[in-house]
């Protein structure tokens, strides 16, 4: 095999800090050094040393082309690893190489071969200048020249849709605009590698469907460039990715095609449909332990719908017995298609976006 764009390798990194932290200078941080000097214990507004391992041990690589998701739920690291692959934080062990270029030692290499859209990046435009002014400015900084960066910052706008917003000042933008106009900026640049961190959040649905088609269409399958990209969204990714990576807690879960991970799963998902009485269904299943998590339900007014992982030798003709036994009637039991939620909670026992 060809020598992948990007490998990471045994990637850690531990975040040590004080809370409150001591140049913080809220009424925590005081109170707590008053009593300090007073030799109390500062109970629950001490200060008190937090270890966050945001990395631990993660190993994946990415194929020159190829569009990879790193999925994961809120703290999982994925803002962590992009601030390492753009060579902005160091780690505390493991090594990542871009494009054949070691991060700790070629970063001007790895920049060169790198164009990133951080997360909340709509910090660091100028209200002075116009939305399109503000691109072309750093079309200038990435070495365009004047007409390309003018007809670059044009085809960016245009690509995640602000177009008609050329000649509006940042401010004026809403903080969803803006994040589209921070993901307008990656695009100036045509690196071999793209890597954007949660592009989408924070957009409503129509514009996270152009960035997606933009990202997906444009620059991976029309340039062929390789893309990067973390979300917490899991049909996001279901439906984008060559291939995920899963991770959680600075660990990897998984990683391979969607199909794949999804065809792996050895847990059989299915869904009930009920007329009526699904808290009472909701309930029997609970207590006869037949699923291993519920992953959806929802009672209406004359319909019912629960949908679970079920626990090994447990199947469809087991739930139908088991709510007949306790007087309640499915109009349907069927088997459905996992998806990557599944797949997340398998691993972990938790939800996605964090319910348990
Ligand atoms: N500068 C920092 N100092 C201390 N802890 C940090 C710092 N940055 C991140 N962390 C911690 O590291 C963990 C991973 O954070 P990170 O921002 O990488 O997660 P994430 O996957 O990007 O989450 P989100 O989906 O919320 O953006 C979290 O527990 C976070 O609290
Ligand atoms: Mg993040």
């Amino acid at each position: 095999m060809s020598e992948p764009i990007l490998r990471v390798e045994r990637l850690r990194k531990v975040f040590r800090y004080s809370n409150p932290d001591p140049n913080s200078n809220t009424a925590d941080m005081w109170f707590s050094y008053l009593l300090g000097l007073l030799g109390k214990d500062a109970g629950p507004f001490g200060a008190e040393r937090r270890t966050v391992v945001a990395l631990d041990g993660l190993s994946f690589e990415v194929g020159w082309g190829e569009f990879f998701g790193v999925l994961g739920p809120n703290g999982a690291g994925k803002t962590t690893l992009v601030k390492v692959l753009a060579t902005v934080l160091r780690p505390d062990s493991g090594r990542v190489v871009i494009n054949g270029h070691d991060t700790s030692q070629e970063t001007a290499r790895v920049r060169a071969s790198i164009s990133v859209v951080p997360a909340a990046g709509w910090l660091g435009f100028d209200s002075q200048l116009t939305a399109g002014r503000n691109l072309e400015f750093w079309g200038r900084i990435y070495g365009l020249d004047r007409k390309q960066a003018h007809e670059r910052s044009f085809e960016a706008l245009k690509a995640v849709g602000l177009e008609e917003w050329y000649s509006e000042s940042p401010g004026h933008l809403s903080s969803g605009m803006r994040q589209r106009l921070a993901v307008a900026r990656g695009l100036l640049f045509h690196a071999p590698m793209f890597i954007l961190d949660e592009p989408t959040a924070n957009v409503d649905p129509a514009a996270a469907y152009q960035i997606r088609d933009f990202i997906r269409n444009e620059l991976n399958r029309g340039l062929g460039q390789t893309v990067l990209f973390t979300t917490h969204n899991m049909s996001e990714a279901e439906q984008l990715c060559d291939r995920v990576a899963i991770v959680d807690r600075g660990r990897l879960l998984a990683r391979d095609r969607p199909s794949a991970l999804v065809a792996a799963l050895p847990d059989r998902v299915v869904e009930v449909r009920l007329p009526s009485r699904a808290r009472d269904a909701l309930r029997e299943i609970r207590e006869r332990g037949i699923a291993l998590h519920v992953t959806d339900y929802f009672e209406g007014e004359d319909s019912g719908r629960l949908r679970m992982q079920l626990r090994s030798g447990v199947d469809e003709d087991s739930v139908d017995r088991a709510l007949s036994s306790a007087g309640l009637e499915a109009s349907s039991i069927r088997r459905v298609q996992p998806n990557l939620e599944d797949v997340f909670l398998h691993h972990t026992g938790r939800r996605l976006d964090g319910d348990a």
